[in-house]
């Protein structure tokens, strides 16, 4: 494993505050927007507009082809699920990122129907809950946590957002994949930018885009020729099954767009979701004191951290007809936002929604999404926060935030959201 994963390579803060990375992003909002949030939801589930001009916000351009379209947002837990369920009315056929092809670059993500089926079973045994406990587990991420926790055994204050949490999802994610773990921040640095954050002009950003898809092809053609155990091998060894086609394998192009969604997905969401359940976890005691007593309460406190908070808190769809949403219609063409922590603060559905509490009777919640493309990550984003939470709970019995400190809360934009920061003493 790379000596990355220690370093104090100041890419770290740049690439994993989640102010700054919302800065760069041009959608950071300074003040807390649930009140008003809740508010729009109470007068109704569904509203035309996006939710930023119904705020008062500036827009922030999502989706290339959500340009020009009409926009209404989704707010209420049975609206949204309606909506993530229903892939026939509600395409996610929509183009992520701005290339010269309006090409559909993201994968999975932004399939529909029989093509979306076909390839998400070839991606999915990657990730089956086996293989997250097994082979993400011990081939990845029980050293990246072990190496950290030794790390920080000497010191008595730390960041656990930049000193901890930043770093195991970056690295199980590129290590798995099969990149060099010094290839880590590089990635994520060139696919923030290709993605024109960071105001980069555009022929930098063009570059920057080629930079990713030249890593990946690279290394593609390197396994083609010597296997080894990781993603890109299992992916260039899948088969897909397209209606009314034969089953074939992967071509270097859908392996090259699945793995970079994979690392995408991978690279930052475990590490804001699990600032946000320590932050959970710190900021009540009680609840705390209970995972330490009982370690199997760790998992109910991960999966309440996804409904109290989900740091990825928006995703789109396109409406494929004119339709009726919640006596709300719907033209064809428009754009459907569902805010998933709107949704998952629903009090017709939770009480005391804005309270993180793992004891909460279980139900389902969106913070994974719901449907066809429910988060195909999920078992090894749990795994990660698992193994890097209950490793801090064995290493500092005394684990608790930093009295001296500003008090930590939850920032970033309304799409993606994460702790300011976690100090912490350690001991
Ligand atoms: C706590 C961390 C994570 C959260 C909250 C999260 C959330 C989500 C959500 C809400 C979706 C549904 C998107 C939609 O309906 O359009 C999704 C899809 C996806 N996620 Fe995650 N994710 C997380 C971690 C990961 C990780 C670690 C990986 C990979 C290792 C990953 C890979 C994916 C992929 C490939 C999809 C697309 C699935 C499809 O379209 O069928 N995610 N994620």
């Amino acid at each position: 494993m790379s000596d990355l994963l220690l370093s104090d390579d100041p890419l770290y803060a740049e690439l994993y505050d989640v102010r700054r990375e919302a800065e760069a992003m041009r959608n950071y909002v300074a003040e807390d927007q649930s009140e008003a949030i809740a508010a729009l939801r109470a007068n109704a589930p569904v509203h035309a507009g996006p939710l930023r001009e119904l705020l008062g916000l500036p827009e922030h351009q999502r989706h290339v082809m959500a340009a020009g379209k009409p926009k209404y947002c989704v707010l209420s837990f049975d609206a949204c699920e309606t909506v993530l369920r229903d892939s026939k009315r509600f395409s996610s056929t929509i183009v992520h990122h701005p290339n010269p092809a309006d090409e559909k670059t993201m994968g999975v993500l932004e399939m529909d129907g029989g093509e979306h089926r076909a390839f998400r079973r070839a991606l999915q045994p990657i990730f089956l809950k086996h293989n997250a406990e097994g082979w993400w587990r011990t081939r990845w991420i029980n050293e990246a946590v072990a190496r950290l926790v030794a790390s920080l055994k000497t010191r008595q204050r730390a960041d656990l957002n930049l000193d901890f949490c930043a770093r195991i999802p970056v690295h199980t994610i590129t290590t798995a994949i099969g990149l060099d773990g010094e290839a880590a921040l590089k990635f994520r640095l060139a696919w923030m930018k290709s993605g024109g954050v960071g105001r980069v002009a555009p022929d930098e950003q063009c570059s920057a885009a080629q930079q990713v898809e030249a890593m990946l092809l690279a290394l593609i053609a390197k396994r083609r020729t010597a296997p080894q155990d990781d993603v890109i091998t299992r992916l260039i060894n899948s088969q897909v099954a397209l209606p009314g086609e034969e089953p074939r394998a992967l071509t270097d192009r859908e392996v090259m767009l699945n793995a970079r969604l994979i690392m995408i997905a991978g690279g930052g969401t475990s590490w804001r979701q699990m600032g946000i359940a320590l932050l959970g976890l710190l900021t009540n005691p009680d609840q705390l004191a209970a995972v330490r007593q009982d370690r199997s309460l760790l998992d109910a406190a991960i999966e309440e951290s996804a409904r109290w908070c989900t740091n990825s808190g928006l995703f789109c769809r396109l409406v494929t007809k004119d339709t009726e949403l919640e006596g709300v219609d719907l033209p064809e063409g428009a754009v459907v936002e569902l805010w998933l922590n709107a949704a998952n603060r629903d009090p017709t559905r939770w009480d005391r929604p804005d309270q993180f509490d793992l004891f909460r009777p279980v139900q389902n919640h969106l913070g994974f999404g719901i449907g066809q493309h429910r988060c195909l990550g999920l078992n090894v984003a749990k795994q990660e926060m698992f193994a890097g939470i209950s490793a801090l709970l064995d290493a500092f019995p005394n684990l608790r935030l930093d009295p001296d400190a500003e008090v930590p809360f939850i920032t970033g934009g309304l799409e993606q959201r994460g702790p300011s920061a976690l100090p912490v003493l350690l001991n």
